[in-house]
């Protein structure tokens, strides 16, 4: 059904079909800004971050910086669980397996990532254009949202953010060892920092996570019968806002620390000690 209306900008005849975007069947948007910007740079961000992330995956080599006398162990091996790791958290997959420690670990993380609300957005709307933005029509025919496989299986970001969490505490184990240094000695060098930094940034957009919002404040009817979980409700609201800027921040900072290891243990350069 096609209907006419007028645009309050230039008092054109605007035409108006129920149920596609204003402006008729072949126009795509009204919209006038650039709106296309956003998800070319989303594109651009997270198709950067999946080729780095490739390349350090199966680099299976340089992630542990201790022959430099450094404590510093990439993030995107961590917890390295295979007897063949340059440095060991916990063993517990046999010597059958040589390729890249990082391929087992790896499937947590990106499984969060991929399955959290806001790259979920991200996403969909740079790669798949559903839609691309705001008021912008789709060029799919049809649209089942997520109540189809593969996309329903984004319902299990809730029990993804349980392995965050297991991820979160070994990150920040990785942080503090990082002040360790040959002899026993305790330190801090720049790693040290790019560690901490990584693992609070992990920290923030872990917890900043909405399902974790619904964890701490959901199905409840009176707060004040659960005053804990307002305690951490209040707090987790505080930080939920920004979910999108930590998602950003840790993404790039992940891939940063990965590369400061890789270029401290293949003795590119030497990271400078402040104590
Ligand atoms: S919504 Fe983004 S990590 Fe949960």
């Amino acid at each position: 059904m096609t209907t006419t209306n007028t645009n309050s900008d230039n008092n054109s005849i605007t035409a108006v079909e129920i149920g596609k975007p204003r402006g008729g069947p072949n126009v795509k948007t009204l919209r006038k800004d650039k709106w296309w910007l956003q998800p070319l740079f989303t594109s651009i961000g997270l198709g950067l971050f999946v080729i780095y992330g490739i390349w350090a995956a199966f680099r299976n080599g340089n992630y542990f910086a201790g022959a430099m006398g450094r404590n510093y162990l990439s993030p995107f091996y961590s917890p390295c669980v295979t007897h063949g790791c340059q440095y060991t958290t916990v063993p517990i997959v046999g010597s059958w397996y040589n390729i890249s420690p990082a391929i087992i670990i790896l499937i947590f993380p990106m499984g969060f990532r991929m399955s959290c609300y806001y790259y979920r957005k991200a996403y969909y709307r740079s790669f798949w254009f559903s839609p691309p933005a705001c008021a912008v029509s789709e060029p799919h025919k049809k649209y089942s949202g997520e109540s189809k496989f593969p996309l329903i299986l984004n319902n299990i970001h809730r029990y993804f953010w349980y392995a965050a969490v297991v991820f979160g505490v070994v990150l920040t184990v990785d942080a503090v060892n990082a002040f360790r240094f040959p002899n026993n000695q305790i330190g801090m060098g720049l790693g040290t920092v790019v560690l901490v930094i990584n693992a609070v940034l992990i920290w923030l957009y872990t917890l900043s996570c909405h399902s974790c919002r619904h964890l701490t404040g959901g199905k409840l009817n009176l707060f004040s019968k659960a005053p804990i979980r307002l305690w951490f409700w209040k707090k987790v609201s505080k930080i939920n806002p920004h979910h999108q800027l930590f998602a950003w921040l840790s993404l790039i900072w992940i891939a940063f620390t990965d590369f400061y290891v890789y270029m401290v243990a293949s003795n590119m350069i030497h990271d400078p000690r402040f104590f």
